[in-house]
């Protein structure tokens, strides 16, 4: 798989002011980047990203999934309750995060894009909402700190999956939730096979039993799952403190800044 050295902007508390909100930089300094990932950094694929998001659950389910169905089914799973606290990862244009806002939640709203970060203040509609400039890989925020933790998507991207499913599961509360929609291994040939060339630029597709073991052990149990085709969207919740038994492997303490194979792609 190839795989791009680039080094991510150095600044650690560089702030992006822009007119209606700002945009916090935490960005580690020597993070890696997929070719996948790298794409998000083009201006282009900000300005472009909201059309081709509007009509993706459609066009890869085969059925009238539009982006109300997806959001109605975020907030059945989650239950936001207005003061809980949300982690978006990957938050492109913002559209989770719209969602539980909208809820009265507070949510941290992060990713490695500055120019997806813009657009999503340009959307408007913000309020409890704060942008991160922040890798999930190297998560900035104190253990326990958020109730849940959403992911649109953007699973299929990271440079080392198993670093940040670690590092969600370090920063979810006891009995928080993670809902993830994600692209998952196709289970017949041909889709796998489809799936092949994309897998050059670094995107994962992993596969749903794996990726359960991988939460598992970091005391995460899958409770709810929708697959359609190869789109997968499912809640995990993290074990009661009493009863957590967290497992953390040595791969992912290996990973600290250095991408080990990844287990679950
Ligand atoms: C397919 S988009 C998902 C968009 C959004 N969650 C939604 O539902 O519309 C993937 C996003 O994840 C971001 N991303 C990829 N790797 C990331 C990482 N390691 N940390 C934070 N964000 C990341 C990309 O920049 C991109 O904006």
């Amino acid at each position: 798989m190839l795989r791009s050295r680039i080094k991510a902007n150095s600044a650690t508390t560089k702030r992006y002011t822009l007119a209606m909100n700002s945009i916090i930089n935490k960005m580690p300094k020597n993070a890696q980047y997929t070719l996948a990932q790298i794409s998000n950094f083009l201006p282009i694929t900000a300005q472009l990203y909201d059309l081709w998001r509007e009509r993706s659950l459609s066009l890869l389910t085969r059925e009238n999934y539009s982006l109300d169905r997806e959001f109605a089914l975020l907030e059945e799973w989650l239950q936001p309750q207005a003061g809980q606290i949300f982690l978006d990862v990957g938050t492109s244009t913002g559209n989770y995060a719209r969602v539980l806002a909208k809820h009265n939640c507070g949510v941290t709203a992060i990713d490695i894009s500055k120019h997806m970060l813009e657009k999503a203040v340009q959307r408007g509609n913000n309020q409890g909402i704060t942008y991160e400039h922040v890798n999930v890989e190297y998560l900035p925020y104190s253990d326990s700190s958020f109730d849940g933790v959403v992911i649109g998507a953007s699973l299929n991207e990271f440079h080392n999956t198993e670093r940040a499913l670690q590092q969600m599961a370090r920063v979810l509360k006891p009995n928080g939730k993670i809902f993830i929609m994600y692209l998952c291994e196709s289970d017949t040939a041909f889709g796998r096979l489809i799936q092949q060339p994309f897998k050059l630029s670094g995107v994962r597709f992993p596969n749903r039993e794996k990726l359960a073991i991988s939460l598992e052990q970091l005391g995460l149990q899958r409770v709810r799952a929708e697959v359609r085709r190869a789109v997968a969207i499912e809640l995990f919740v993290k074990a009661p403190k009493s009863s957590m038994q967290t497992q953390v492997q040595p791969s992912l303490v290996r990973a600290a800044g250095k991408p080990a194979k990844d287990p679950i792609k």
